[in-house]
């Protein structure tokens, strides 16, 4: 089946990667859920430690297997990729899906030239000589934006700069045309300008090859600029989902209200004070009963019962559009309004 049939193109389910440590299971991902449309860029945002870079590894098949237990279902293009052999996941991690992590110098070898790794990795999907690896190698790097890629397609990463081997790395990505990208923050550690025009590249690619991409990072400012939807996590799950202009402009969640109220106004006016979200995430060896949020949601003290710390609220979506909280839809847009009031 493929994602014509009205399925989307990767479909994750009720997802959970725990790991065993010596102090206990770690509770990574625990039930996330989860669909990204061909074309389409899924924003997945959170604090440190919410579980972004585990849920994307193990899509990848990246993770760790001996010590992580894993159940759910991840569907790449209508293939079960919890089950597949490490051989099938290795042709699809170039060939269908790919990623591009916050730091290049990892994921590149410093002992080969910045042509010779792109065209490997070409070569090792597509069987092509090497004479074309090294053409397809010097047009990827032209695409990303390198100058003279004829001359640089022979420099070794330390000859590049971090925003030209931040492009590299996306050239090396997406040699072989993958139909999902996966970028875990790959802006965070280059310039204002070098991540804008980085963010520009994966928009172009994007509109040109209609590539499916999940853009990890925890900041909303990133989210607003590049995604068509985006997921909130908290704690190893989904709090809040929508439409990029749904969630950023009518937040339902306590958290993600709490995330747009510790950074600068996106669209408001500037001088409205930052309040950052009072305590620290919580660990997920031992995470908070209930609802993960409510040691650090002042909303919390609403809702009757205790029910906050007893129960765990439900994501309870409808075309898409979802959140998790005790809170009614009226109670949250009530408090939310006087919450924005109290800032001004
Ligand atoms: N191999 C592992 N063994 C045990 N725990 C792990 C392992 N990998 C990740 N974790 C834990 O899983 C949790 C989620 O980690 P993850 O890397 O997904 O967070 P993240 O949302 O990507 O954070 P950041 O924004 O800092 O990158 C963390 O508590 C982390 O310590
Ligand atoms: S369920 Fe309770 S603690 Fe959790 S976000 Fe809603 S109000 Fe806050
Ligand atoms: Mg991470």
């Amino acid at each position: 089946m493929t994602s014509t049939d009205q399925q989307p193109f990767l479909s994750v389910r009720d997802l959970k990667v725990h790991f065993s440590t010596e102090d206990g299971i770690v509770k990574a991902v625990d039930g996330l859920s989860f669909d990204v449309e061909k074309g389409k860029t899924l924003g997945i945002v959170g604090e440190s430690g919410s579980g972004k870079s585990v849920t994307n590894l193990t899509i990848l098949g990246l993770h760790d297997r001996d010590r992580t237990a894993i159940d759910g279902e991840i569907l790449l293009d209508g293939k079960e990729l919890l089950t597949a052999t490490e051989r099938e996941l290795e042709r699809l991690r170039g060939n269908k899906m790919a990623m591009i992590f916050q730091d290049a110098l990892a994921s590149l070898s410093p002992f080969h030239t910045i042509g010779k790794q792109i065209g490997e990795t070409y070569r090792k999907h597509t069987g092509a000589s090497k004479k074309e690896a090294r053409a397809r190698a010097i047009e990827m790097l032209r695409r990303v934006g390198i100058p003279q890629p004829d001359m640089r397609v022979d420099d070794y990463p330390h000859q590049f700069s971090g925003g030209m081997r931040q492009r590299a790395m996306i050239a090396m990505a997406l040699v072989c045309d993958p139909e999902l990208l996966i970028a875990d923050e790959p802006t965070t550690a280059l310039d204002v300008t070098v991540q804008a025009q980085i963010m520009d590249l994966l928009k172009d690619l994007q509109r040109e090859f209609g590539t499916a991409i999940v853009f990890i990072t925890h900041d909303l400012g990133v989210i607003a600029d590049v995604a068509d939807d985006v997921l909130v996590m908290y704690g190893g799950r989904c709090v809040e989902r929508g439409t990029k202009k749904e969630v950023l402009r009518a937040p339902q969640h306590p958290y993600t209200l709490g995330l747009m109220s510790s950074m600068p106004s996106l669209d408001g006016p500037v001088d409205v004070p930052l309040s950052p979200i009072p305590g620290s995430p919580p660990s997920l060896l031992n995470p908070p009963s209930g609802c993960r949020f409510h040691p650090r949601c002042t909303f919390a003290e609403k809702v009757a019962g205790g029910l906050c710390s007893s129960e765990r609220p439900a994501l309870e979506v409808v075309a898409g559009r979802g959140s998790a909280c005790h809170l009614s839809i009226g109670q949250r847009q009530e408090f939310f309004a006087d919450f924005a009031a109290s800032r001004h």
